[in-house]
Parts: structure tokens; sequence; C-alpha cells
């Protein structure tokens, strides 16, 4: 048996000794964004790649002697905003904003002296470019270097992402991420979908791109392609989805899906003081979180009040991630934190409900932890998120522009006393679990089949290259109808004349034989 191992051990480093030179930039800043990758990028150096990463949150492992993380944690100042203000105004000033903040912060992350070097250096080259699908100008990475291109995403791909990659992205039966439809759409949903695919290619033309394709000009220099040609040109796409969080949807074969709890980490030690608080719960422990980008602080006074109100009015113990150090009004049973080691809370036995704002991680955390839900989601993908989730059984959701103490409660109560829903969640993280290999292993996979056949341009959709009235079938539609009037306009002008004809020889016959 540890012959086997040994000889299995040996064949695997033999197969994988070439040691690729891989770039990964993954400007985002948002840790969700970042844990993603973090065990990619840890794998791809221990399998002997040297593995260069332009990230805003490192890992800081010295263990990993082939991975160098440039830091730019400074990217956050871009970030910094009031998303329940953000999510007040109207969708295209929104859009407007988002745009400009996306380019002053790659602008900030180019501007870097260690990236630029990069740019500059010509001793190195790199065999593949990792890049997050969110930051075009980014893509030119791969034309700088000659090599091929991945694309990331922490979320499931955009529909402007996939469809502009060929890949289908019906309106219908696959909204964006960002619509917080789900199942069955009304008429107005689907409508409102469908003109979605406008809007979406309609601002990403003249004000997400033109300002990234700046930025490849400033920072790389002349001569290079346009974004949306690199885009076209990408060997695969990474996207952090799992069949059964994320709505079924045809998939070509360099999308590879590396969701199911990716960015997992083992079970560590919880701090002593919170320890303690878990063991010594007796009814139980509610973990309330919003995430890292919608901060609980942000919250109206109204609904603090309300929601403080419900938790005086619980038996249970509720930890509440809130980025103030007081919280005025505050009950016997409830315990406030800047950050919660999350993963390991969810974990302990005695938490019983995850009141969350519905990112993916976050999900994935509780559904692994076997603890049900009760969404409130604010913005980007939490509220197709959350559908789905409460479509599955896994929780209830209430809106965050109405929360109302006795609504609050009651739901609390639904989803912690009904044992269906966490034996919903346990259900769905063995449906998650149950698959050949974990998604970790098919990104190492795909990453080095990439290295070593230098891209997988044969895998993509050739209907990319197809003009949209053919991929439409516009040209055959309208050529049927047209033969199809020419073929009614003759009938009936035959018909119409055969009808004269024998009008006129009925008369005629008439009249001879009278
Ligand atoms: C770094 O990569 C080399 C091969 O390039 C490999 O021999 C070595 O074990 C790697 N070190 C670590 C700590 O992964
Ligand atoms: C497309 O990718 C290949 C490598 O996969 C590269 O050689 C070529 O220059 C790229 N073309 C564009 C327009 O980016
Ligand atoms: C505390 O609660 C009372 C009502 O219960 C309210 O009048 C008061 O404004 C609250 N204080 C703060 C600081 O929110």
């Amino acid at each position: 048996m540890n012959l086997l191992l040994c000889v299995t051990v040996v064949l695997v480093s033999v197969e994988y000794s070439f040691g690729a030179n891989i770039l990964g930039v993954v400007p985002t800043p948002s840790v969700s964004h970042q844990v993603v990758f973090w065990p990619l990028w840890k794998e791809l150096s221990l399998r002997g790649h040297k593995v260069t990463v332009i990230t805003t949150d490192p890992m800081n492992n010295a263990k990993l002697q082939n991975l160098t993380e440039i830091d730019l944690h400074s990217a956050y100042q871009f970030f910094n905003l009031n998303i329940f203000q953000v999510t007040e105004r109207p969708m295209f000033e929104i859009m407007y904003d988002y745009a400009d903040i996306l380019s002053n912060m790659l602008d900030h992350i180019l501007t870097n002296d260690e990236v630029q070097h990069i740019i500059k250096d010509d001793t190195t080259h790199y065999d593949v470019v990792m890049v997050e699908a969110f930051h075009t100008a980014a893509f030119a990475f791969a034309s700088r270097f000659k090599c091929p291109l991945i694309l990331l995403s922490s979320l499931d791909g955009s529909s402007f992402a996939y469809r502009e990659i060929g890949n289908p992205a019906h309106p219908i039966l696959h909204p964006d991420f960002m619509l917080p439809f789900h199942n069955e759409l009304t008429f107005t949903q689907r409508l409102a979908s469908t003109g979605n695919i406008l809007f979406t290619k309609f601002i990403q033309k003249y004000f997400f791109l033109p300002p990234q394709q700046k930025l490849v000009e400033k920072h790389f220099g002349t001569g290079y392609p346009m974004i949306e040609d690199i885009f076209k040109n990408y060997s695969m796409f990474f996207v952090n989805t799992n069949r059964f969080l994320h709505p079924i949807r045809p998939l070509l074969p360099n999308i590879i899906q590396i969701g199911g709890g990716t960015h997992l980490q083992k079970r560590a030690i919880l701090p002593e003081n919170l320890q303690n608080v878990l063991d010594n719960a007796r009814n139980g422990v509610i973990y309330f979180s919003l995430g890292s980008n919608v901060k609980s602080k942000h919250l109206s006074d109204d609904t603090r009040l309300e929601i403080l109100e419900t938790f005086k009015e619980l038996p249970y113990t509720v930890l509440w991630k809130f980025e103030n150090e007081n919280l005025p009004n505050i009950s016997e049973n409830v315990i406030i934190s800047k950050w919660f080691p999350q993963q390991d809370v969810l974990r302990h036995p005695n938490v019983k409900l995850f009141i969350t704002q519905g990112g993916l991680q976050s999900l994935e955390e509780t559904i692994f932890s076997h603890v049900p839900i009760i969404g409130i989601p604010v913005m980007a993908d939490q509220m197709s998120n959350i559908a789905n989730a409460v479509s599955k059984g896994l929780g209830l959701s209430l809106d965050y522009k109405n929360i109302r103490k006795e609504d609050f409660k009651s739901a609390i109560l639904t989803v912690i006393q009904n044992p269906r829903y966490r034996s919903k969640v346990k259900e769905m993280a063995s449906l998650i679990q149950d698959q050949p290999e974990t998604g970790l292993h098919r990104a190492v996979w795909w990453t080095e089949y990439v290295i070593r056949h230098g891209g997988a341009p044969y895998m993509r959709n050739p209907g990319i290259d197809l003009p949209w009235y053919q991929y439409y079938l516009l040209d055959i539609i309208g050529f049927v109808l047209l033969i199809s009037t020419v073929v009614i306009f003759v009938t009936v002008v035959l018909w119409k004349t055969a009808v004269k004809v024998n009008r006129v020889f009925k008369h005629y016959v008439k009249v001879k034989v009278t």
C-alpha cells in the first residue's frame, strides 16, 4: 500500500515537473472575491509552478515559497461605500458611477511600481494569465505576454460575459444574476430580462469598455487589440458555480464550474471567549452578518431598532457582526463584534440560524455547516442567490427596506423550530459534495491543460464569429416569410383568376344553351 502510494506520488510529480510561470490578477477589493482563488494559487505553487498574483488580500503564507503576492490592499479606498445609499439611486446612475469606480481602481493598481515592473520586464515570460473577468483592461496582460487567457469569476458569470464568449444566456431561462428573478418569470419580468440584454450591451459598449481601453493604452502602450477581441480569444472561464446552488444552464466545454465550497478552510480553534459563549448558549445561537461589503452600521436607525427589539424578545444568544464599537439599546443576549471567524462559528453545533445578506460564499459556508438561513439580500447577486435558496427550502427571506419586529420574529421562530429547513440544508450539502472531484481539482487540472497545450482556442463556440442576424436565424426566418408571402399571393391571384374564368365560362355556357 505504501509502495503504491510512493509510486503514485512520484508519477504525479514527474508528470507535473514542468513548472510554469503563472500570473493571476484579482483586483476586486473584497475578501469574498479573493478567498475563492486562494486555494488555487496555493495548490498551483505547491505543484512547482511559479505563481505571481496581483491581489488586494494576500495570504502571506511564508511556506508558499513559489508564490509571490503583490499586495494592493490600498485599492479598498475605492470601495468604501454605504451600499444602502447606493442601492437607493436609479440603476443607470449606479452603473455610470460603477464604471468610474472600476476604472479608477484598476488605474491605481496598474500604476503600482511592482505591477509596472511586470509589464515592462522583458526577461520574464508568463505561460498563462488568469484575470478576474470584471476587469477587462487587465486582459491585456495576455496580449502583453502573447499567452493564453483564463477568465475568473468568484460568482456566476454575468450574462454579458457569457454572451460575449458565445455561451447561451437565455433571458428567460437564465436572467442575469443581478436581476432578482427566479423560476417562472411573469410577462413583465420576461420583458425586463430581455430589455436588460440591450441595456447591458449598451452600458458596456459606451460606459465600461472605453475607459478600460484607455487604461490599456496608458499602462501597456499602443498597438494592443481591442478588449472585445482579447475577450473572445479566452481559453477557459472558471465560474464559481455548482449545479445545485445555481440555475441549470448549458455550458461550453471550456467553462469550468469550480464551485461547491472551494474557499472553505480547515476547521480552526475558536478564540476562548467565543468558544465559551457558543458552548454555554443553552437555547442556541443566531449568527447575524451582512458580509463584508454591506455594513450593518449603515442600516437605518429605524431598522436597527426593529432588529434590536426583535432580538430582545428571543431566548437565543445573537452574535452580530457590527462594524462600530458601540450599539445603543442592545439587550443582554446580543454580542457584537467587528469580525467573527464565520466558518468556525457556523460549524458550532449550537448555531441554529444564520441571518445573511446571501453572498455566495456565506451560503456555501452555511450549507456545509447545516445551518438554515433568513436572507436579507441587498445588492449584486444576493437577490437571486436568496430567491434560489428559499425556493430550495433552505430558509426564508425578508426585505431589508421593510423589517418589522412581528414578521422578523415570526420568520426566525419558523426557521429555527421547523426541522424541515435544516433537513433541506443537509440534503443540499450532501448533493453538492457528491461529485467525482472537487472544484479546486478541476481548476488546477484545466489550468495545467491550458499550459500544456498553449491555450484551448478550439473549444470556443464557433457561434461567436457568426453575424448576429445569422445566429438568431433572422435571415432564414425572413427568407421563409418572403417565400410564404409570395406563394400565398400567387395562390390567391390564381384562385381569383380561376373563379373569374369559371364565372365567364358558366355565363357563356348559359347563354349558349338559352
Ligand atoms: C517550488 O518549486 C520547485 C520547482 O520549481 C519545487 O521543486 C519546490 O518544491 C517548490 N517549493 C514549494 C515550497 O512548493
Ligand atoms: C489569441 O490567443 C493566442 C494564444 O492563445 C495568441 O497567440 C493571440 O495573439 C491572441 N489574439 C488576440 C487578438 O488576443
Ligand atoms: C433607545 O430606545 C428607545 C425606545 O425604546 C428610543 O427612544 C431611543 O431613541 C433609543 N436610543 C438610541 C440611541 O437609539
